[in-house]
């Protein structure tokens, strides 16, 4: 009944205010003091930044981890040391956050955009028609954290000799037949931003590599092409920037990192599996975010694909309706990367897989500071709404 829907005037399911991410621990709280006492804030000037790098390299399994200021400078840093220049060509899907195609922008590449499969990431039928001599280098977009068809990527991308990086702002922990997302390709980059998975108080990234120069050239990116990072005198030896993270922004993702597998990342897949559990055969419903034993989903948020054909209205009221419920259904938080200005006069093109994932999807939240109870009045609501709109 569409009359009983709280945006037709019913009652709202959910009561209560959902729990805030981030959140905090008071660890955190305490120690973040210690760098502003003693006045040692820089990551030159204070052990923190190193610490970071070398318990998220031993936690993701790779031989180097470079810290920086966001996963922007971090895309940004791989596809130079990758020997990504000016007119080379990069590709990567349109399904995505800008910034994946900015980096590619900042150095100086041209984006070629690329659809995605219906499981929300990069094709890899659909890579390689668009190979062409200028091509240098593939992002791969671990997009809710949905871990990509990174076999199937690589080995089209090794092919046709394209490097590899993958884009796991969104996807923290994800795997695929056991190895950690950012470990799959030739350099993973992250965010430690406001409200992704490991959050270094408001911004922060990571670059994790394999190869010893790749790490090398990223250090010396970040710290003004600075030969020798740190090394006031050294010699500014390339173009390089400011990208670096600060003490207190390790010290917070540090404390971050050490709850990941304990707590953060099971909650998520605990109350993914709520969802699971309640969506799966539910009329309405097209399809549930992937998540197999070989590519284990991390679960930045949970897209739900919807069953159009069965419901009486388009995707934009459905959202609209389970937000009057109270629940904070995000939407899908970009434009596709061709439909946006800065884009626009450089890449026509369309991607119909990925506009059809946007006509059909809703986007729920998960957060670890979560209870049970607040994944079921999702749960709830989502039912009320599509129960109302339901043919
Ligand atoms: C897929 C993707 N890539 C890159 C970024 C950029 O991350 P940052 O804000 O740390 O620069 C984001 C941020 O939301 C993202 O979602």
């Amino acid at each position: 009944m569409r009359s009983e829907l709280a945006l037709h005037g019913g009652e709202k399911t959910a009561h209560e205010p959902f729990p805030p991410w981030p959140l905090f621990s008071e660890r955190t709280l305490q120690d973040i003091q210690e760098p502003l006492k003693t006045g040692r804030v820089a990551s030159w000037a204070g052990p923190r930044c190193a610490e970071l790098e070398s318990r998220w390299a031993a936690w993701i399994g790779a031989p180097f981890a470079v810290s920086c200021s966001s996963c922007t400078a971090a895309l940004h840093m791989a596809l130079l040391a990758l020997g990504v220049g000016a007119g080379d060509e990069v590709i990567l899907p349109s399904h995505t956050f800008a910034s994946t195609a900015l980096a590619v922008l900042h150095a100086g590449a041209v984006p070629v955009f690329c659809d995605v499969a219906s499981d929300q990431t990069i094709d890899p039928r659909a890579i390689e028609p668009l190979v062409t001599p200028r091509s240098r280098a593939l992002i791969a977009v671990h997009l809710y954290g949905i871990v990509c068809d990174m076999e199937r990527i690589v080995a089209v991308a090794r092919r046709v000799g394209l490097s590899v990086i993958e884009d796991c702002a969104q996807c923290v922990g994800g795997e695929l037949s056991g190895g950690k997302a950012g470990t799959l390709a030739d350099a993973g980059c992250f965010s430690f931003s406001q409200g992704k998975h490991v959050s270094a108080g408001g911004e922060g990234g990571m670059v994790v590599t394999g190869s010893e120069q790749i790490a090398r050239s990223c250090r010396t990116l970040r710290d003004y092409g600075r030969e020798q990072e740190g090394q006031g005198r050294a010699a500014h030896v390339r173009v390089g920037f400011n990208y670096r993270l600060t003490e207190m922004q390790a010290i917070v993702a540090t404390n971050e990192l050490a709850r990941l597998d304990s707590w953060n990342l099971p909650r998520r897949q605990g109350y993914a599996r709520i969802y699971d559990h309640a969506f799966g055969q539910l009329p309405g419903v097209l399809a549930l975010p992937l998540n197999t034993p070989a590519r284990r989903n991390a679960y930045w948020k949970y897209p739900l694909q919807l069953d159009r054909a069965k419901l009486s209205c388009d995707v934009e009221e459905i959202r609209s309706a389970i937000v009057a419920e109270g629940v904070p259904e995000s939407g899908i938080p970009w434009p596709e990367s061709y439909d946006e200005p800065v884009f626009k006069e450089r890449a026509a093109c369309r991607c119909p897989n990925a506009e059809a994932l946007r006509a059909r999807t809703v986007v729920l939240p998960l957060h670890p500071t979560w209870e049970k109870s607040h994944a079921e009045v999702c749960v709830a609501a989502v039912k009320k709404v599509l129960r109302a709109y339901r043919r």
